[in-house]
């Protein structure tokens, strides 16, 4: 039984930052910082009647009425979050109660939980919704798996370079229309103290410290992946989807992916006469000239031809919507998926079978590493999205509009702005109620 996500829909933030243009230029800093370092163009940042909650209900609603599925036939709805603002009533249960409000059935029977492991947990949510199915236990019915997240950081830190704010609803089903999950999945998890948010809302970071734990948590997931039995032969995979904290991350990993996949093949063979074989650790004395001799050799790995050719086929794809948005943490790898399709629809390759290889990051820090089949009929599923609609459609701000909606998010600020958009056919916060819980209406 193949099981998989069936339809997908993404929800941006309705606010464009120019982070060369705008951010760049109020900080003081070089554009190419953004465009070049971090390889970013735009934040999308939620207006002020827009949260987790809205951006997921929004997203799943525009899912469910395109894919033409009925509440009753949702057995399971998680939400995987780090911008969660409740400690005991979870997310979906608020996209629930949205989305009775705008659909006829019921979510009475539907299980209803929240994710949580930092940028993972939109990956684990996934994994639970099609093991849940693998198991029998869905009685027919479908899984709602929600990504959403605000990632935003305090005024005047490093991390306030790479925010965005967006969710992605995927419907997880038997036989689906765009990608199947594979069995094999490979997973690198230690305890890492890299970004967390101890009881506040912007976390604490230490982003280069994070950069390193990405990649050794990467490695790890990689060599799992492959004593599970999974594939990581080049020839195995048409796009490569990472979890993307910024673009420059990605171009820094995909080098070590690619080394690792293609050891011990004909590409490693093809590329001996140019840069030499790979360094294996019993052609050294020591650790430290063994791990000087991969890191030679992966400079000179990431300027061949070769590499090029792979990484502009399988990863800079991936990237195209990342760099318009910023980061959105749980949502993140999911962006890239949907990416990467939809421009290698738009370049007319046939995907029908193809593979991906899906490579997720949460800080805390854990990697995992599994492999997905694009579904026959993938091409229709991708024709029903309107992000690039929505992220051209989205309202430009200053710097001065910028800090408002900022204080408007801020949990400790009781700044309350005027809208800077008109919200059209779509969730809205609309107050709190008598419990301190957060209220939401559908605007016709
Ligand atoms: N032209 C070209 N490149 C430039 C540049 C310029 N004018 N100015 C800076 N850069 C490059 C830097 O060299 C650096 O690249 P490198 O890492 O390859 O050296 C990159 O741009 C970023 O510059 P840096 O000065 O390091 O930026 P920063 O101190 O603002 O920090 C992050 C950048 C990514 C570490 C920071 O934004 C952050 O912590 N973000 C959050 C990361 C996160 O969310 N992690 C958890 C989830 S995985």
């Amino acid at each position: 039984m193949e099981v998989g996500i069936d339809g997908i829909e993404l929800w941006a933030g309705k606010l464009r930052l120019d982070l060369p243009g705008t951010f760049a230029p109020a900080n003081g800093e070089d554009p190419e910082k953004y465009t070049k370092g971090l390889g970013l163009q735009a934040s999308s940042l939620p207006d002020s009647y827009e949260d987790i909650v809205t951006m997921g209900a929004n997203a799943a609603h525009r899912l469910l009425e395109r894919k033409g599925v009925s509440l009753d036939e949702i057995g399971r709805i998680d939400v995987a979050t780090e911008s969660a603002f409740d400690r005991s009533k979870p997310v979906s249960t608020y996209v629930a109660g949205c989305l009775e409000s705008a659909h006829e059935g019921s979510l009475t029977t539907a299980n209803k939980g929240e994710r949580k492991f930092a940028c993972m947990a939109g990956t684990q949510a996934l994994d639970d919704a099609v093991n849940w199915i693998r198991a029998g236990r869905n009685r027919g019915r479908a899984a709602l798996v929600i990504a959403t997240d605000t990632a935003l950081y305090a005024r005047d830190d490093p991390g306030e370079a790479t925010q965005g704010a967006g969710a992605v609803a995927m419907l997880v089903a038997e036989d689906p229309g765009l990608v199947a999950l594979g069995p094999e999945q490979g997973i690198g998890s230690v305890d890492e103290t890299d970004f967390l948010k101890p009881n506040q809302q912007f976390p604490s970071v230490d982003g280069k410290r994070s950069m390193q734990v990405y990649l050794a948590r990467m490695r790890e997931a990689l060599v799992d992946f492959a004593r599970a039995g999974g594939t990581t032969h080049p020839d195995e995979f048409a796009l490569v989807p990472f979890h993307t904290p910024f673009p420059a991350m990605v171009q820094k990993a995909a080098p070590l992916g690619y080394r690792h996949a293609i050891r011990d093949t004909e590409y490693e063979e093809q590329l001996a006469d140019e840069i030499g074989r790979q360094p294996r650790p019993e052609g050294f004395e020591s650790e430290e000239a063994y791990l000087s001799a991969v890191k030679e050799y992966t400079e000179a790995l990431t300027d061949t031809d070769q590499y090029g050719r792979w990484y502009d086929r399988t990863v800079e794809p991936t990237l195209a919507i990342s760099r318009q948005v910023g980061n959105w943490y749980t949502a993140s790898v999911h962006v890239t998926r949907v990416a990467g399709l939809l421009e290698a629809r738009d370049a007319g390759r046939e995907l029908a079978g193809a593979g991906l290889l899906v490579a997720s990051y949460g800080s805390g820090a854990q990697a995992e590493i599994h492999a997905e089949t694009v579904q026959p009929g993938w091409t229709d599923e991708l024709d029903g999205l309107r992000i690039r609609e929505q992220l051209a459609d989205r309202r430009e701000i200053s710097f001065e509009e910028y800090e408002r909606i900022h204080d408007a998010h801020n949990h400790e600020e009781s700044t309350d702005i005027a809208p800077l958009t008109e919200p059209d056919g779509e969730f809205v916060f609309d107050g709190w109620g008598r419990m301190g819980e957060r209220e939401y209406a559908f605007i016709e």
